[in-house]
């Protein structure tokens, strides 16, 4: 089963060329809800984004990642969590490891659809960058250490090419999920602009992940284990090695995400921050990123076409966040809508800071003690 076959395709030209109130914006709107409703992601197609971008994008992530280790240990910094800078291989858990409801989920699938065994729960053998791409708020915020300044990579061919090629792919990519935000609103009924200003201050993250296909490029080699992201909206580009798997909501089925061959795409899934909101109408999305068959069919073919280049997987992702001093708490017609929606018992959604629910979900996966 391939993503374009199964996941609903949005047309944002559609939606930024049309009239708001236009039958055919509207539709569009329609769907992006209804597919995070269901699936918890979405593809979408945006005109305006470059391929060519996305590749500098790509080369230049696996050459930063393919420094010795002493380079890149200088980008690290564990006190702020992580939240810029590099973190390294090893570092980061996935939360379902050691949490019951999320291990009750696994339990549920179908034995074929499951994900790979986390339950000896190593930390994830993948290397990630925090660029942040947030403007800082005009105000006071209790929650300074997730807008912290970012750090640029001193290799001087890395530092020359690092800040405009981060922020030119980076900016195409928020560009494009504040959009399918602000169709989402609309689809749900609520005013155009209401998420994306929700998070005009948010603590925003291009978050490419590497993962070294050399010593991990085995078939069934977890990179990064079964788990939902804690931000609002994830948006990814094209990979060069296929690997990402997908839950869908009520289907329950393992979904190895494919874009289509050609084509100005991007991929986004629901986080946890959308559920919170939504009350569970909308629910974060879980995946896993594997080294299944595709990905070394897709090795062995590199190694023949670009044997100079590192045999780096790189993800191109990024977060988008509510600003951390948002009052996250349910929106009552959503969350009464999510009621319908639920045969068993249902999540509880606190109100909390956004803030705050950030740094919970981070001592999960042993970024902040
Ligand atoms: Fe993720």
């Amino acid at each position: 089963m391939s993503l374009s076959e199964t996941l609903p395709v949005i047309d944002l030209d559609v939606f930024l060329s049309q009239p708001e109130n236009s039958e055919a914006a509207q539709q569009e709107c329609t769907k992006a809800a209804n597919a995070l409703v269901t699936y918890g992601a979405l593809l979408v197609h945006d005109s305006r984004v470059s391929e060519d971008d996305n590749n500098t994008f790509l080369d230049l992530l696996e050459d930063y990642f393919n420094q010795p280790i002493d380079a890149l240990k200088q980008d690290e910094r564990p006190e702020l969590g992580y939240q810029v800078g590099v973190t390294l291989e090893h570092t980061e858990k996935p939360k379902c490891a050691v949490d019951e409801p999320c291990l009750d989920i696994i339990a549920n699938l179908d034995p074929a659809e499951r994900p790979l065994d986390i339950t000896g729960h190593q930390p994830d053998p993948k290397c990630r960058f925090f660029w942040k791409m947030g403007i800082p708020p005009p105000y006071d915020t209790k929650y300074p250490s997730l807008n912290a300044p970012n750090i640029v990579p001193q290799d001087a061919d890395i530092n020359a090419r690092w800040e405009p090629v981060m922020e030119t792919w980076g900016k195409s990519m928020k560009a494009a999920v504040e959009n399918v935000a602000e169709m989402t609103a609309i689809g749900l009924g609520l005013p155009r602009s209401s998420l994306k200003d929700a998070g005009k201050y948010g603590p925003h993250l291009l978050a490419p992940t590497a993962s070294d296909l050399v010593k991990f490029g085995q078939k069934d080699t977890i990179l990064a284990g079964f788990h939902t992201d804690l931000n609002f909206l994830t948006i990814h580009g094209r990979s060069r090695f296929p690997g990402l798997h997908i839950w869908a909501r009520n289907t329950g089925k393992r979904i190895p995400v494919k874009f289509p061959a050609t084509g100005r795409y991007l991929l986004v899934q629901a986080g946890k921050q959308i559920e919170h909101l939504t009350g569970g109408l909308i629910k974060a999305g879980f995946h896993e990123v594997v080294v299944n068959e595709k990905t070394v069919e897709t090795i062995e073919k590199r190694k023949i076409s670009h044997p100079d280049r590192p045999l780096i997987r790189i993800s191109s992702t990024f977060f988008w966040h509510l600003s951390s001093d948002y009052d996250l708490l349910p929106i009552p017609e959503l969350a009464s809508r999510a009621s319908q929606l639920e045969t068993g018992s249902q999540a509880m959604y606190e109100p909390m800071k956004v803030g705050q629910q950030v740094q919970n979900e981070l001592k999960h996966i042993a970024l902040m003690t």
